[in-house]
């Protein structure tokens, strides 16, 4: 009996099974053998209960249950551990111990809803496959805002970091670009621009999870009206008590939001990175971009019809610029 040695025996294997050179992680509590051996100090309570998956510009800082909590009595209080990892886009070989590390012990926080905001899950070609392998249960919360005004966010978002190619190229030549532009100007394109494919993208989630474990929410409601938006959350995820927002957020005029209501009146807003003062987007973008997006609009009503969900008022509108 003779066998190659071990790399090229490996290398053999994954000839065989190429499929298997990516790793997936099952939920170690899911599998007797597995909770058997698994060390008393590791439990499947460190896993996230729901993931809020973007896309990026939507407005998801808002949908952080969490940025309330020291305001809140404990006792009585939703209290979400919170945090960005972007585990499930990683393509190195990402330990689930050390993904349940970055949660607190469920003995030390107040509610067992722990769960993870990485905004470029959302049109993610692996994640919902790494996500419904690792945690099949959970629940997940996507917003949506009309995908040009989204695009035109990203774009003045990657300029405030100074983003070399977004300060040397205007947002019509990066929505424009073609087969002829530098790579780079490509490369900026297609990160503004493919988030947008709503439709696509939200199937490729829905052919990992059933629609009874995904909210929609319109980021234009988000934006306007907080508090309804924040309740159908906490209805969805089966928070109870329910946390009252309507109490603990007032609109900020100068800020143009939203914002936290602090003791004596003052407010809390979120950061500056969001809800930048910006030129409006020109016409001509604006125009370009509805024609770019006109196909994946349509899906996406086809979608949201087949899921029972209303349709925003900006698809409404952009629906009627089809007919
Ligand atoms: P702009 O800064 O382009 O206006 P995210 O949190 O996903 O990065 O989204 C940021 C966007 O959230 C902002 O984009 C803003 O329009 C929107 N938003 C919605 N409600 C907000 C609020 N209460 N405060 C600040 N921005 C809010």
């Amino acid at each position: 009996l003779q066998t190659l040695p071990p790399v090229q025996l490996a290398h053999k294997y994954f000839e065989l099974f190429p499929e298997q050179k990516d790793p997936l992680w099952q939920n170690p509590c899911d599998d007797k053998r597995h909770r058997d051996i698994w060390s008393r100090d590791k439990t499947c309570d460190h896993l996230p209960k729901f993931l809020v998956i973007g896309p990026q510009k939507t407005g998801e800082k808002m949908v952080n249950l969490n940025y309330l909590n020291k305001e809140c009595d404990p006792k009585d209080s939703v209290s979400l551990p919170f945090s960005i990892f972007n585990v499930f886009n990683s393509n190195s070989i990402f330990p689930v111990p050390r993904y349940m590390g970055f949660f607190p012990s469920p003995s030390n926080v107040t509610t067992d809803f722990l769960f993870e905001k990485s905004a470029n899950y959302f049109h993610s070609e692996e994640a919902p496959r790494r996500a419904a392998s690792l945690i099949p249960k959970a629940k997940f919360i996507t917003i949506l805002i009309d995908p040009s005004d989204r695009a035109y966010s990203w774009y003045q978002h990657q300029r405030f970091h100074e983003d070399p190619t977004a300060l040397k190229f205007n947002f019509y030549e990066v929505i424009t670009s073609d087969h002829w532009s530098p790579s780079e100007l490509r490369t900026l394109q297609k990160r503004c621009l493919t988030p947008g494919w709503y439709a696509a993208h939200i199937e490729r989630w829905l052919t990992h999870f059933a629609t009874s474990q995904l909210l929609i929410i319109d980021g234009q409601q988000l934006r306007s009206d907080p508090a309804t938006v924040m309740d159908e959350v906490q209805k969805f995820l089966g928070v109870s008590p329910h946390y009252n927002y309507s109490e603990a957020l007032t609109f900020d005029p100068q800020k143009g939001f939203w914002c936290q209501l602090l003791e004596g009146g003052k407010t809390k807003c979120l950061g500056k990175s969001k809800g930048r003062k910006y030129p409006p987007m020109d016409q001509e973008s604006r125009a370009f971009l509805s024609s770019y997006y006109r196909d994946h609009n349509v899906e996406l009503s086809k979608l949201l019809h087949r899921l029972g969900q209303p349709l925003p008022s900006w698809l409404r509108q952009e629906l009627q610029k089809v007919r």
